[in-house]
């Protein structure tokens, strides 16, 4: 599928178009139409309220041509959220009608939203995200129809260009991330997660070492190599390092990339572990934020870390009681072998603060069910020592429309994670998924840190809108908003 934008063209150039409609100018913006606006309202089919999709068929010059119109609501209230939402349910819409050529008339679309730059990045966002099957396992090819989707603006500047490239960019990267989720356990493995991330990195413009076993024991990283070593797959430690700017300053990131979680000897029940290949949605993510930053050139230097690794059962397997080093010298107590993303993530936080060289860190890790009692499928649970970089973060997040909720961290927490027999305890109980932030936070040097637990937010069993069932590529996007504006914070 090819997507451009023009700023002219006629509705008559296409199979399938999309109006997006106001509340207020129901009918006005389109008079050209030959629909009923007026007996559509009155029989409540499509009054331009938000997330309404009305599809219409209308005789053309030679055939019949598929008109969606998509409700934006009050022109006040909109917001790019709103257009990418309704632009997306057009498209899935449009889609389903075989269209072989979309055109998206956007130019009613500024009486509420201003910003060209905001048209065009969520509308290319919301075609290339909502475009998105999983069917690399079907054996039967799908039919495609769709060849050209045209964003139709009468008003581009340089504003909408630079926007139409980056909203392809991180819609993109946010796939990536998805597909990376999706790929089964058995098909993704951390040795073919190393090579497509060395792929990537010649692609895009990063540069990727990857540590073997035998360096990675040489480092001292036991808390990892408890989790790895019962897997018949060997671990990669992956590092990715991007240097898009002349400042001192460098964002670090680490991801969970636990290609299967079996729980080990804790093991999972059948039905926790069915999706467990989705235990390296934080590694996906920064990932697909690094493509995206190296790809669009972001003026930061970002350095990247993935622990990849398999938790699985055999005769070494480490066992609960077990009390393990690690990288950074501390002692843990193993009170639960299923509470592996933290103790491979410890050891890639220490490395990449003390290697690295970074000045503040992001972890992001789908750690604990407890984030999904915490605030569902729907947010992403956020902790934090520093409030300013927190709220770079956050902001991100907002940005990208992923949601994102900070919580507290009071002493009490901080004591749960301290064992009687060892310094740390892999297991302190609730809230598990704050007292399982602050384990990692113990190794984060006192930089400006905040840990992301995307448990909920990664995975969604419906399709909605943009989003896909299943890896919902959360993080890729605001991870890279992130990148670009601490790169502006320390030009
Ligand atoms: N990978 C899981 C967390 C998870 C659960 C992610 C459900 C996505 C959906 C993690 O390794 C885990 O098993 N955590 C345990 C920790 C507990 C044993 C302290 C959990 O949350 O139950
Ligand atoms: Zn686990
Ligand atoms: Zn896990």
């Amino acid at each position: 599928m090819n997507i451009k934008y023009l700023n002219e063209s006629n509705f008559k150039d296409y199979d399938g178009v999309i109006f997006p409609v106001y509340e207020e100018s129901l009918g006005v913006a389109h008079e050209s139409l030959a629909i009923p606006f007026s007996q559509l309202k009155e029989k409540e089919l499509f009054e331009g309220k938000k997330d309404q999709v009305h599809h219409v068929t209308i005789m053309g010059d030679k055939a019949f041509k598929d008109v969606v119109l998509v409700g934006l609501g009050k022109t006040k209230d909109v917001t790019g959220h709103v257009l990418r939402n309704a632009i997306a349910d057009g498209f899935k819409v449009l889609k389903t009608k075989k269209v072989s050529s979309m055109g998206i008339f956007l130019d009613n679309v500024s009486e509420g939203l201003t910003c060209s730059y905001a048209i065009a990045r969520n509308t290319v966002e919301a075609v290339v995200m909502a475009n998105y099957t999983f069917d690399t396992y079907k054996s039967k090819e799908k039919k495609t129809f769709l060849e050209e989707v045209t964003l139709s603006f009468e008003s581009i500047d340089d504003e909408f260009i630079e926007a139409f490239t980056e909203g392809k960019i991180i819609a993109e990267a946010n796939l990536l991330t998805r597909e990376l989720v999706n790929e089964p356990a058995n098909k993704m493995y951390p040795e073919v997660l190393a090579n497509r991330v060395i792929e990537l990195g010649k692609a895009k413009g990063f540069e990727v070492e990857v540590f073997e076993q035998e360096a990675i024991e040489a480092m001292g990283m036991e808390a990892y190599m408890s989790v790895a070593m019962a897997s018949d797959k060997a671990p990669k430690f992956i590092v990715m390092r991007y240097k898009g700017s002349d400042s001192e300053k460098t964002l670090g990131l680490v991801g969970k990339g636990l290609t299967y979680d079996s729980g080990g000897l804790s093991i999972k029940s059948t039905g926790g572990m069915v999706t467990m290949k989705s235990d390296m949605g934080g590694a996906a993510a920064v990932i697909g934020a690094m493509s995206a930053i190296a790809e669009n050139k972001v003026k930061t230097n970002v350095v990247a870390v993935v622990a990849a690794c398999e938790n699985m059962i055999a005769g070494n397997s480490y066992k609960p009681g077990d009390i393990i080093g690690s990288m950074g010298g501390k002692n843990i107590f193993i009170g639960n072998t299923d509470a592996e993303g933290r103790l491979t993530l410890i050891d890639a936080m220490h490395y990449i603060v003390t290697k690295e060289n970074v000045d503040a860190v992001v972890d992001i890790a789908t750690l604990t069910g407890a984030a999904i009692h915490c605030l569902g499928t729907v947010a992403t649970v956020a902790i934090s020592n520093e409030d300013k970089f927190y709220g770079m973060v956050d902001h991100s997040f907002n940005k990208a429309g992923e949601k994102i909720w900070r919580m507290p961290i009071f002493d009490e927490y901080k004591e749960m994670i301290k064992h009687e027999d060892a310094d740390l305890t892999n297991t302190a109980g609730s809230p598990g998924t704050i007292t399982a932030g602050l384990f990692i936070g113990e190794f984060n040097g006192d930089l400006p840190w905040v840990h992301l637990d995307i448990a909920g937010s990664s995975w969604t069993s419906k399709a909605k809108h943009y989003t896909s069932k299943g890896g919902t590529g959360v993080g890729a996007r605001s991870l890279y908003y992130l990148a670009k504006s601490y790169g502006k914070e320390n030009a």
